[in-house]
């Protein structure tokens, strides 16, 4: 069987500027993990390459490196499966500081989690006489997010962690989605108020690549579409992410007179974002509005209705009768 050619990043602070990848040959044993070729490299080609594993079974999370360009537990990846053309490139987690070859410093990842507060907060007023128990029912909602197994693939994938280190992550909301919606914890307003902030739930993109990469049921997109689902069930919608998603409902949907009719104001939406009587935040956006005027990008002054509005209308009604029959 030919070799494949691993090309593993390796870098050594005392020794380079920056990271390089060497090149290893190493012909796949039949039904290895990437963590088994990994290992293979170290043991037999260089004791040096440095790395973190434990369980060898995608439950300690201590593995998740780059492979060819996202990341993925090592030993929860058949190496077969991810050779291209020959070839499989293993790079450290993206969004953290490098510490040696595939090995991070987790500290930011783990003080994310920390923010959340990822513990019950539970009603002191209540004389508890035997420990708290819960509902099939009740325990379904929070089950996905208890998978997580704090790998951090979620978080070196992530888009906005890329341009924004302050944004909470997407594995810390998850965690705090599995405390919000915990029928033990007593907190439920106060966690959603505190990631309602900015750099909380709403300054996610919704890019997606938490839910692809996470190896469990974690799944964070899906996590913080509860989240924010709880703040607009909850009311909690005095800031920019609720006020932005209140503003495509009255503007797709025509819920305020003259502002919308089937489709986005763009005059209307960032306003309304940003709050209408928010003077600093409407200054902050005006400058993107005067560059959109001269390159010719601003929208018309007076919103357009498409010609099946009344489908949109109607739509709208069915959603609404809906969510008012789901909540009996
Ligand atoms: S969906 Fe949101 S939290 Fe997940 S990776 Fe994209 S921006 Fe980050
Ligand atoms: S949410 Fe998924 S990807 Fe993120 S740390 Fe948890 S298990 Fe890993
Ligand atoms: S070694 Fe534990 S998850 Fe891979």
């Amino acid at each position: 069987m030919a070799k494949t050619k691993f090309l593993v990043s390796r870098y050594d602070a005392a020794r380079d500027t920056k990271p390089y990848l060497q090149e290893f040959r190493l012909e796949i044993p039949q039904g290895a993990t990437l963590l088994d070729c990994i290992n293979l490299i170290k043991w037999t080609q260089d004791g040096t390459l440095t790395y973190r594993m434990s369980c060898r079974s995608a439950i300690c999370g201590s593995c998740s490196m780059k492979v060819n360009g996202h990341a993925r537990l090592a030993c929860k990846t058949q190496a077969a499966d991810v050779v291209i053309d020959g070839a499989v490139t293993i790079e450290p987690m993206g969004n953290l500081p490098l510490i040696r070859d595939l090995a991070v410093d987790l500290e930011p990842f783990f003080d994310s989690i920390d923010r959340v507060k990822p513990y019950l907060v539970p009603d002191e007023s209540r004389q508890w006489k035997r420990e708290m128990l819960q509902s099939h029912d009740d325990y379904r909602k929070i089950e996905d997010a208890s998978t997580c197994i704090m790998c951090a693939s979620c978080w070196s994938d992530c888009n906005v962690l890329e341009v924004d280190p302050r944004f909470l992550g997407p594995a810390a909301l998850a965690k705090a989605q599995r405390f919000v919606h915990d029928s033990r914890d007593s907190d439920t307003i106060g966690r959603i108020e505190f990631l309602s902030r900015v750099t909380g739930m709403w300054d996610c993109t919704h890019c997606a690549e938490c839910a692809t990469r996470c190896p469990t049921d974690a799944k964070p997109l899906f996590r913080i579409k509860e989240l924010r689902t709880a703040a607009m069930t909850h009311k909690i919608t005095n800031n920019n992410g609720a006020r932005h998603v209140l503003a495509f409902r009255e503007s797709v949907g025509g819920t305020v007179p003259g502002i919308g009719g089937g489709m986005l104001n763009e005059n209307y939406i960032p306003v309304r974002s940003v709050g209408f009587f928010n003077l600093d935040g409407i200054l902050s956006i005006i400058p993107v509005g005067v560059r959109m005027i001269i390159r010719g990008k601003n929208p018309p002054i007076l919103p357009h209705i498409i010609d099946k509005f009344g489908e949109v209308r109607a739509m709208f009604r069915r959603f609404n009768d809906y969510r008012k029959e789901y909540r009996k």
